[in-house]
Protein backbone atom coordinates (compact mmCIF):
# COMPACT_ATOMS: atom_id res chain seq x y z
CA UNK A 1 0.00 0.00 0.00
CA UNK A 2 1.55 3.59 -1.03
CA UNK A 3 -0.17 5.80 1.37
CA UNK A 4 -0.08 8.91 -1.24
CA UNK A 5 -2.56 6.83 -3.59
CA UNK A 6 -5.32 7.45 -0.50
CA UNK A 7 -8.26 9.72 -2.21
CA UNK A 8 -9.00 10.77 1.03
CA UNK A 9 -5.56 12.46 3.17
CA UNK A 10 -2.93 10.53 4.67
CA UNK A 11 -4.52 8.45 7.06
CA UNK A 12 -3.16 8.88 10.98
CA UNK A 13 -0.64 6.18 12.61
CA UNK A 14 -2.16 6.27 15.99
CA UNK A 15 -1.13 4.28 19.00
CA UNK A 16 -3.12 1.55 20.95
CA UNK A 17 -4.89 2.92 23.62
CA UNK A 18 -3.95 1.87 27.63
CA UNK A 19 -6.37 0.63 29.79
CA UNK A 20 -6.37 4.40 31.39
CA UNK A 21 -7.36 6.13 28.15
CA UNK A 22 -10.04 3.26 27.10
CA UNK A 23 -11.51 4.49 30.28
CA UNK A 24 -11.45 7.88 29.74
CA UNK A 25 -13.15 7.51 26.43
CA UNK A 26 -15.81 5.57 27.46
CA UNK A 27 -16.48 7.63 30.00
CA UNK A 28 -16.34 10.94 28.05
CA UNK A 29 -18.57 9.35 25.62
CA UNK A 30 -20.94 7.48 27.40
CA UNK A 31 -21.48 10.94 29.25
CA UNK A 32 -22.22 12.45 26.01
CA UNK A 33 -24.83 10.01 24.56
CA UNK A 34 -26.51 9.78 28.01
CA UNK A 35 -27.46 13.76 27.51
CA UNK A 36 -28.35 13.46 23.33
CA UNK A 37 -32.09 12.85 22.34
CA UNK A 38 -31.34 13.03 18.48
CA UNK A 39 -30.81 9.19 17.32
CA UNK A 40 -28.89 10.76 14.19
CA UNK A 41 -26.23 12.55 16.68
CA UNK A 42 -26.30 9.28 19.20
CA UNK A 43 -24.95 7.33 15.87
CA UNK A 44 -22.85 9.64 15.06
CA UNK A 45 -21.25 9.67 19.01
CA UNK A 46 -21.62 5.90 18.83
CA UNK A 47 -19.03 5.61 15.98
CA UNK A 48 -16.84 8.50 17.09
CA UNK A 49 -16.52 6.37 20.40
CA UNK A 50 -16.16 2.91 18.86
CA UNK A 51 -13.14 4.76 16.37
CA UNK A 52 -11.38 5.85 19.03
CA UNK A 53 -11.42 2.67 21.52
CA UNK A 54 -9.82 0.38 18.77
CA UNK A 55 -7.81 2.87 16.25
CA UNK A 56 -9.49 2.45 13.73
CA UNK A 57 -9.34 4.77 10.41
CA UNK A 58 -13.46 4.80 10.20
CA UNK A 59 -16.44 3.34 12.01
CA UNK A 60 -19.86 3.87 11.21
CA UNK A 61 -22.94 2.22 12.91
CA UNK A 62 -25.90 1.03 10.53
CA UNK A 63 -29.51 0.64 11.95
CA UNK A 64 -31.99 -1.84 10.52
CA UNK A 65 -35.06 0.31 9.12
CA UNK A 66 -37.55 -2.94 8.97
CA UNK A 67 -40.22 -0.78 7.15
CA UNK A 68 -38.06 0.24 4.27
CA UNK A 69 -36.04 -3.15 4.53
CA UNK A 70 -32.92 -1.06 4.44
CA UNK A 71 -29.68 -0.47 6.68
CA UNK A 72 -29.25 3.55 7.05
CA UNK A 73 -26.62 5.51 8.74
CA UNK A 74 -25.91 8.96 9.51
CA UNK A 75 -22.24 10.55 8.38
CA UNK A 76 -20.19 13.03 9.82
CA UNK A 77 -20.15 16.25 7.68
CA UNK A 78 -22.86 14.28 5.70
CA UNK A 79 -25.80 15.66 4.81
CA UNK A 80 -27.71 12.64 4.21
CA UNK A 81 -28.13 9.30 5.15
CA UNK A 82 -26.70 6.79 3.78
CA UNK A 83 -29.00 3.73 3.09
CA UNK A 84 -28.23 0.16 1.55
CA UNK A 85 -30.77 -2.28 0.88
CA UNK A 86 -30.69 -4.91 4.35
CA UNK A 87 -29.23 -7.67 2.47
CA UNK A 88 -26.01 -6.57 1.27
CA UNK A 89 -22.69 -6.30 1.79
CA UNK A 90 -20.74 -7.25 5.26
CA UNK A 91 -22.92 -5.54 7.01
CA UNK A 92 -26.29 -6.87 5.42
CA UNK A 93 -24.62 -10.09 6.39
CA UNK A 94 -23.98 -9.40 10.10
CA UNK A 95 -27.25 -8.33 10.90
CA UNK A 96 -29.23 -11.04 8.82
CA UNK A 97 -27.35 -14.01 10.62
CA UNK A 98 -25.99 -12.29 13.99
CA UNK A 99 -22.70 -13.37 12.89
CA UNK A 100 -19.18 -11.13 13.81
CA UNK A 101 -17.11 -10.86 10.58
CA UNK A 102 -13.43 -10.11 11.35
CA UNK A 103 -11.44 -9.96 8.26
CA UNK A 104 -7.35 -8.84 7.90
CA UNK A 105 -7.63 -8.26 4.03
CA UNK A 106 -10.43 -7.03 2.12
CA UNK A 107 -8.60 -7.94 -1.01
CA UNK A 108 -7.63 -11.40 -0.05
CA UNK A 109 -10.57 -13.26 2.05
CA UNK A 110 -12.10 -15.97 0.49
CA UNK A 111 -14.88 -16.54 2.31
CA UNK A 112 -16.32 -13.10 1.96
CA UNK A 113 -15.56 -12.60 -2.10
CA UNK A 114 -18.68 -11.99 -3.11
CA UNK A 115 -19.56 -8.81 -0.61
CA UNK A 116 -16.13 -7.55 -0.74
CA UNK A 117 -16.10 -7.55 -4.51
CA UNK A 118 -19.52 -5.52 -4.72
CA UNK A 119 -18.82 -4.00 -1.23
CA UNK A 120 -15.44 -2.27 -0.01
CA UNK A 121 -13.63 -3.30 -2.94
CA UNK A 122 -16.07 -1.72 -5.25
CA UNK A 123 -16.57 1.72 -3.23
CA UNK A 124 -12.78 2.08 -2.85
CA UNK A 125 -12.07 1.93 -6.42
CA UNK A 126 -14.54 5.14 -6.68
CA UNK A 127 -12.99 6.60 -3.66
CA UNK A 128 -9.24 5.87 -4.24
CA UNK A 129 -9.31 4.16 -0.39
CA UNK A 130 -7.69 1.54 0.54
CA UNK A 131 -9.56 -1.23 2.66
CA UNK A 132 -7.69 -3.48 4.44
CA UNK A 133 -8.89 -4.53 7.67
CA UNK A 134 -12.43 -4.71 8.84
CA UNK A 135 -14.50 -5.26 11.82
CA UNK A 136 -18.34 -6.04 11.44
CA UNK A 137 -20.29 -6.51 14.89
CA UNK A 138 -23.79 -6.95 14.94
CA UNK A 139 -25.79 -5.62 17.93
CA UNK A 140 -29.44 -6.17 19.72
CA UNK A 141 -32.40 -3.90 21.48
CA UNK A 142 -33.36 -5.22 25.04
CA UNK A 143 -35.56 -7.84 23.48
CA UNK A 144 -32.71 -9.68 21.36
CA UNK A 145 -33.88 -8.27 17.96
CA UNK A 146 -30.75 -7.30 16.06
CA UNK A 147 -31.25 -3.85 15.30
CA UNK A 148 -28.29 -2.66 13.57
CA UNK A 149 -24.23 -3.00 13.57
CA UNK A 150 -20.66 -1.28 14.41
CA UNK A 151 -18.52 -1.49 11.21
CA UNK A 152 -14.87 -0.96 11.48
CA UNK A 153 -12.12 -0.24 8.83
CA UNK A 154 -8.47 -0.21 9.03
CA UNK A 155 -6.69 -0.46 11.87
CA UNK A 156 -3.99 2.42 12.02
CA UNK A 157 -1.34 1.07 14.35
CA UNK A 158 1.29 -0.37 13.08
CA UNK A 159 0.27 -3.95 13.24
CA UNK A 160 -2.70 -3.16 10.84
CA UNK A 161 -5.23 -5.58 11.80
CA UNK A 162 -7.64 -6.09 14.51
CA UNK A 163 -6.89 -7.73 17.55
CA UNK A 164 -9.21 -10.43 19.54
CA UNK A 165 -8.98 -7.70 22.25
CA UNK A 166 -10.80 -4.81 19.56
CA UNK A 167 -12.95 -7.67 18.71
CA UNK A 168 -14.44 -7.93 22.61
CA UNK A 169 -14.27 -3.84 22.71
CA UNK A 170 -16.18 -3.35 20.12
CA UNK A 171 -19.12 -6.49 21.38
CA UNK A 172 -18.88 -3.54 24.54
CA UNK A 173 -19.51 -0.70 22.87
CA UNK A 174 -21.84 -2.45 20.26
CA UNK A 175 -24.03 -3.56 23.11
CA UNK A 176 -24.03 -0.88 25.24
CA UNK A 177 -25.53 0.73 21.72
CA UNK A 178 -28.02 -1.38 21.00
CA UNK A 179 -29.66 -0.18 24.45
CA UNK A 180 -28.71 3.82 23.89
CA UNK A 181 -30.24 3.84 20.74
CA UNK A 182 -33.10 1.84 21.48
CA UNK A 183 -34.02 4.87 24.56
CA UNK A 184 -33.38 7.26 21.96
CA UNK A 185 -35.57 6.14 19.23
CA UNK A 186 -38.48 5.95 21.57
CA UNK A 187 -37.80 9.31 22.97
CA UNK A 188 -37.82 10.49 19.41
CA UNK A 189 -40.82 8.84 18.52
CA UNK A 190 -42.61 10.13 21.14
CA UNK A 191 -41.36 13.79 20.51
CA UNK A 192 -42.35 13.10 17.06
CA UNK A 193 -45.86 12.21 17.90
CA UNK A 194 -46.33 14.96 20.71
CA UNK A 195 -45.17 17.52 17.48
CA UNK A 196 -47.95 16.29 15.40
CA UNK A 197 -50.67 16.21 18.29
CA UNK A 198 -49.33 20.14 19.07
CA UNK A 199 -49.36 21.41 15.20
CA UNK A 200 -53.17 19.39 14.99
CA UNK A 201 -54.49 21.17 18.18
CA UNK A 202 -52.73 24.88 17.18
CA UNK A 203 -54.51 24.15 13.82
CA UNK A 204 -58.05 23.40 15.22
CA UNK A 205 -57.83 26.72 17.40
CA UNK A 206 -56.94 28.47 14.04
CA UNK A 207 -59.84 26.86 12.30
CA UNK A 208 -62.73 27.83 14.71
CA UNK A 209 -61.29 31.12 14.17
CA UNK A 210 -61.32 30.97 10.21
CA UNK A 211 -57.57 31.62 10.32
CA UNK A 212 -55.85 29.79 7.46
CA UNK A 213 -53.30 26.54 9.40
CA UNK A 214 -50.65 28.39 8.13
CA UNK A 215 -51.08 31.17 10.64
CA UNK A 216 -49.89 28.51 13.37
CA UNK A 217 -47.09 27.76 10.92
CA UNK A 218 -45.73 30.97 10.17
CA UNK A 219 -45.65 32.15 14.48
CA UNK A 220 -43.49 29.24 14.74
CA UNK A 221 -41.05 29.95 12.23
CA UNK A 222 -40.81 33.93 13.55
CA UNK A 223 -40.85 32.69 17.24
CA UNK A 224 -37.70 30.42 16.33
CA UNK A 225 -36.46 33.48 13.85
CA UNK A 226 -36.38 35.80 16.54
CA UNK A 227 -35.33 33.55 19.79
CA UNK A 228 -32.07 32.32 17.50
CA UNK A 229 -31.41 36.93 16.92
CA UNK A 230 -31.58 36.83 20.64
CA UNK A 231 -29.04 34.37 21.11
CA UNK A 232 -31.37 31.63 22.72
CA UNK A 233 -29.51 28.06 22.02
CA UNK A 234 -30.68 25.99 19.25
CA UNK A 235 -32.49 23.67 21.64
CA UNK A 236 -34.50 26.39 23.51
CA UNK A 237 -35.47 28.14 20.10
CA UNK A 238 -36.65 24.55 19.02
CA UNK A 239 -38.90 24.09 21.88
CA UNK A 240 -40.43 27.35 21.32
CA UNK A 241 -40.91 26.82 17.84
CA UNK A 242 -42.79 23.70 18.90
CA UNK A 243 -44.97 25.60 21.56
CA UNK A 244 -45.90 28.58 20.00
CA UNK A 245 -48.52 27.41 17.39
CA UNK A 246 -50.43 26.60 20.83
CA UNK A 247 -50.40 30.64 21.93
CA UNK A 248 -54.27 30.66 21.39
CA UNK A 249 -55.71 27.53 21.68
CA UNK A 250 -57.74 28.77 24.16
CA UNK A 251 -60.42 30.36 21.59
CA UNK A 252 -61.53 26.77 21.04
CA UNK A 253 -64.09 27.80 23.89
CA UNK A 254 -65.06 31.19 22.95
CA UNK A 255 -68.20 31.06 21.17
CA UNK A 256 -68.20 31.61 17.47
CA UNK A 257 -70.44 34.79 17.27
CA UNK A 258 -67.66 36.27 18.92
CA UNK A 259 -64.88 34.64 17.82
CA UNK A 260 -66.05 35.22 14.14
CA UNK A 261 -67.92 38.57 14.42
CA UNK A 262 -67.10 40.58 11.24
CA UNK A 263 -66.96 43.85 13.17
CA UNK A 264 -65.44 45.12 16.64
CA UNK A 265 -66.08 43.66 19.62
CA UNK A 266 -68.15 45.31 22.40
CA UNK A 267 -66.14 45.60 25.85
CA UNK A 268 -68.40 42.79 27.31
CA UNK A 269 -67.25 40.55 24.26
CA UNK A 270 -63.70 41.79 24.47
CA UNK A 271 -63.52 40.63 27.99
CA UNK A 272 -64.34 37.36 27.15
CA UNK A 273 -62.54 36.64 24.09
CA UNK A 274 -59.35 37.68 26.39
CA UNK A 275 -59.82 34.55 28.90
CA UNK A 276 -58.41 32.70 25.64
CA UNK A 277 -55.59 33.19 27.45
CA UNK A 278 -56.04 31.78 31.00
CA UNK A 279 -58.38 28.82 28.99
CA UNK A 280 -55.47 27.56 27.11
CA UNK A 281 -53.06 28.34 30.27
CA UNK A 282 -55.33 25.83 32.01
CA UNK A 283 -55.98 23.18 29.43
CA UNK A 284 -51.90 22.75 29.26
CA UNK A 285 -50.23 23.48 32.79
CA UNK A 286 -51.74 19.75 33.77
CA UNK A 287 -48.93 18.32 31.49
CA UNK A 288 -45.43 17.56 32.88
CA UNK A 289 -43.91 17.37 29.07
CA UNK A 290 -41.62 19.89 28.12
CA UNK A 291 -43.47 21.13 25.15
CA UNK A 292 -46.52 20.75 27.20
CA UNK A 293 -45.32 23.29 29.82
CA UNK A 294 -43.28 26.07 27.49
CA UNK A 295 -46.84 25.59 25.27
CA UNK A 296 -48.90 26.79 28.83
CA UNK A 297 -46.70 29.82 29.59
CA UNK A 298 -47.03 31.02 25.37
CA UNK A 299 -50.82 30.51 25.88
CA UNK A 300 -50.71 32.91 28.95
CA UNK A 301 -48.76 35.52 28.61
CA UNK A 302 -48.45 35.98 24.55
CA UNK A 303 -51.09 39.15 25.02
CA UNK A 304 -48.92 40.59 28.09
CA UNK A 305 -47.33 44.11 27.20
CA UNK A 306 -43.40 45.22 28.05
CA UNK A 307 -45.30 48.11 29.87
CA UNK A 308 -47.62 46.10 32.14
CA UNK A 309 -51.32 47.40 30.08
CA UNK A 310 -51.70 43.82 28.79
CA UNK A 311 -53.85 40.79 29.98
CA UNK A 312 -54.20 38.22 31.86
CA UNK A 313 -52.17 39.45 34.33
CA UNK A 314 -50.89 42.79 33.85
CA UNK A 315 -47.44 41.58 34.60
CA UNK A 316 -44.25 44.12 33.03
CA UNK A 317 -41.30 43.79 31.89
CA UNK A 318 -38.91 41.01 31.93
CA UNK A 319 -41.67 39.16 34.31
CA UNK A 320 -43.00 38.22 31.12
CA UNK A 321 -41.29 34.80 30.21
CA UNK A 322 -39.28 35.39 27.08
CA UNK A 323 -41.27 32.72 25.52
CA UNK A 324 -44.46 35.21 25.87
CA UNK A 325 -42.85 38.52 24.55
CA UNK A 326 -41.10 36.59 21.72
CA UNK A 327 -44.65 34.91 20.65
CA UNK A 328 -46.11 38.54 21.07
CA UNK A 329 -44.28 39.63 18.53
CA UNK A 330 -44.71 36.91 16.38
CA UNK A 331 -48.19 36.72 16.88
CA UNK A 332 -49.18 40.59 16.36
CA UNK A 333 -46.82 40.63 12.99
CA UNK A 334 -48.86 37.59 11.82
CA UNK A 335 -51.74 39.23 12.47
CA UNK A 336 -51.08 42.55 11.16
CA UNK A 337 -50.16 40.90 7.62
CA UNK A 338 -53.13 38.96 7.37
CA UNK A 339 -57.25 39.45 6.94
CA UNK A 340 -58.83 38.58 9.39
CA UNK A 341 -62.91 38.83 9.84
CA UNK A 342 -62.83 42.32 11.38
CA UNK A 343 -60.06 43.98 9.33
CA UNK A 344 -58.00 43.60 6.29
CA UNK A 345 -54.30 42.85 6.05
CA UNK A 346 -51.70 45.64 6.81
CA UNK A 347 -48.97 46.81 4.34
CA UNK A 348 -45.63 46.30 5.02
CA UNK A 349 -44.59 49.66 6.20
CA UNK A 350 -47.45 50.32 8.46
CA UNK A 351 -46.43 46.97 9.90
CA UNK A 352 -43.02 48.27 10.64
CA UNK A 353 -44.03 51.46 12.07
CA UNK A 354 -46.17 50.14 14.31
CA UNK A 355 -43.61 47.78 16.19
CA UNK A 356 -41.33 51.25 15.93
CA UNK A 357 -44.21 53.15 17.94
CA UNK A 358 -44.40 50.31 20.42
CA UNK A 359 -41.09 49.32 20.79
CA UNK A 360 -40.84 50.06 24.96
CA UNK A 361 -44.67 50.07 24.79
CA UNK A 362 -46.40 46.75 24.10
CA UNK A 363 -43.08 45.05 23.46
CA UNK A 364 -39.68 44.33 24.17
CA UNK A 365 -37.47 46.91 23.35
CA UNK A 366 -34.74 44.40 22.23
CA UNK A 367 -37.03 41.89 21.05
CA UNK A 368 -38.19 44.78 18.43
CA UNK A 369 -34.36 45.07 17.22
CA UNK A 370 -33.91 41.42 16.93
CA UNK A 371 -37.05 41.82 14.63
CA UNK A 372 -36.09 44.15 12.31
CA UNK A 373 -32.71 42.48 12.13
CA UNK A 374 -34.16 39.36 10.96
CA UNK A 375 -37.46 41.21 8.92
CA UNK A 376 -35.77 39.41 6.16
CA UNK A 377 -36.01 36.00 7.44
CA UNK A 378 -39.26 36.61 8.33
CA UNK A 379 -40.61 37.57 5.23
CA UNK A 380 -39.40 34.48 3.16
CA UNK A 381 -41.00 32.55 5.59
CA UNK A 382 -44.42 35.06 4.92
CA UNK A 383 -43.94 33.89 1.61
CA UNK A 384 -43.16 30.50 1.77
CA UNK A 385 -46.20 30.16 3.84
CA UNK A 386 -48.26 32.57 1.87
CA UNK A 387 -52.36 31.93 2.39
CA UNK A 388 -54.43 30.78 -0.36
CA UNK A 389 -56.47 34.08 -1.53
P1 LIG B 1 -55.75 38.05 16.53
O1 LIG B 1 -56.66 38.45 15.42
O2 LIG B 1 -54.89 36.85 16.29
O3 LIG B 1 -54.84 39.27 16.89
C1 LIG B 1 -53.76 39.14 17.75
C2 LIG B 1 -53.23 40.47 18.18
O4 LIG B 1 -52.74 41.19 17.04
C3 LIG B 1 -54.26 41.39 18.78
O5 LIG B 1 -54.47 41.10 20.14
C4 LIG B 1 -53.59 42.76 18.59
O6 LIG B 1 -52.56 42.92 19.54
C5 LIG B 1 -52.94 42.60 17.23
N1 LIG B 1 -53.85 43.10 16.20
C6 LIG B 1 -54.59 42.39 15.34
N2 LIG B 1 -55.29 43.20 14.52
C7 LIG B 1 -54.96 44.47 14.86
C8 LIG B 1 -55.34 45.76 14.37
O7 LIG B 1 -56.12 45.90 13.44
N3 LIG B 1 -54.76 46.85 14.98
C9 LIG B 1 -53.88 46.73 15.99
N4 LIG B 1 -53.36 47.83 16.55
N5 LIG B 1 -53.51 45.50 16.50
C10 LIG B 1 -54.06 44.41 15.94
P2 LIG B 1 -55.84 41.55 20.86
O8 LIG B 1 -56.22 42.90 20.44
O9 LIG B 1 -55.64 41.31 22.31
O10 LIG B 1 -56.89 40.56 20.29
C11 LIG B 1 -56.90 39.21 20.63
C12 LIG B 1 -57.83 38.46 19.75
O11 LIG B 1 -59.17 38.98 19.96
C13 LIG B 1 -57.56 38.63 18.28
O12 LIG B 1 -56.60 37.70 17.84
C14 LIG B 1 -58.93 38.35 17.69
O13 LIG B 1 -59.20 36.97 17.66
C15 LIG B 1 -59.85 38.98 18.71
N6 LIG B 1 -60.22 40.35 18.34
C16 LIG B 1 -59.60 41.51 18.71
N7 LIG B 1 -60.27 42.58 18.21
C17 LIG B 1 -61.32 42.11 17.52
C18 LIG B 1 -62.40 42.71 16.77
O14 LIG B 1 -62.50 43.95 16.65
N8 LIG B 1 -63.30 41.90 16.20
C19 LIG B 1 -63.21 40.55 16.32
N9 LIG B 1 -64.14 39.77 15.70
N10 LIG B 1 -62.24 39.92 17.01
C20 LIG B 1 -61.29 40.70 17.60
C1 LIG C 1 -21.86 -2.20 1.12
O1 LIG C 1 -21.45 -2.35 2.26
O2 LIG C 1 -22.16 -3.14 0.39
C2 LIG C 1 -22.02 -0.84 0.56
C3 LIG C 1 -21.74 0.26 1.52
C4 LIG C 1 -20.31 0.64 1.52
O3 LIG C 1 -19.53 0.01 0.86
O4 LIG C 1 -19.94 1.61 2.21
C1 LIG D 1 -19.29 -4.08 3.53
O1 LIG D 1 -19.03 -4.47 2.41
O2 LIG D 1 -20.44 -4.15 3.99
C2 LIG D 1 -18.23 -3.55 4.43
C3 LIG D 1 -17.14 -2.81 3.74
C4 LIG D 1 -17.57 -1.53 3.09
O3 LIG D 1 -18.17 -1.59 2.02
O4 LIG D 1 -17.34 -0.44 3.62
C1 LIG E 1 -47.30 31.43 33.74
O1 LIG E 1 -47.58 31.86 34.85
O2 LIG E 1 -47.69 31.92 32.69
C2 LIG E 1 -46.40 30.23 33.66
C3 LIG E 1 -45.28 30.34 34.61
C4 LIG E 1 -44.24 31.34 34.21
O3 LIG E 1 -44.56 32.38 33.62
O4 LIG E 1 -43.05 31.10 34.46
FE1 LIG F 1 -54.15 35.35 21.35
FE1 LIG G 1 -52.73 34.19 16.99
Amino acid sequence: MDGTEHGIGQPQMREELSPEQLLRVIFEYTAKIANERSVDRVLMLMADMGREMIAADRCTVWLVDRKRNELWTKVAHGVDELRIPLGSGLVGHAVATGEQIFIDDAYNNAEYEEALATGARLTDRMTGYRTKAIMVIPFRNNEGEITGCYQAINKMTPAGVFSAKDMEILTLAASYSGKSLESAMLTQEIEETQKEIIMTMGEIGEMRSKETGNHVKRVAEYSYLIARGYGMSEDEAELLKLASPMHDIGKVAIPDEVLNKPGKLTDEQYELMKSHTVIGYNLLNKSNRRILKAAAIVAHEHHEKWNGEGYPRGIRGEEIHIYGRITAIADVFDALGSDRVYKKAWELDRIINLFKEERGRHFDPRLVDVMIEVLPEMLKIRDKYADLA
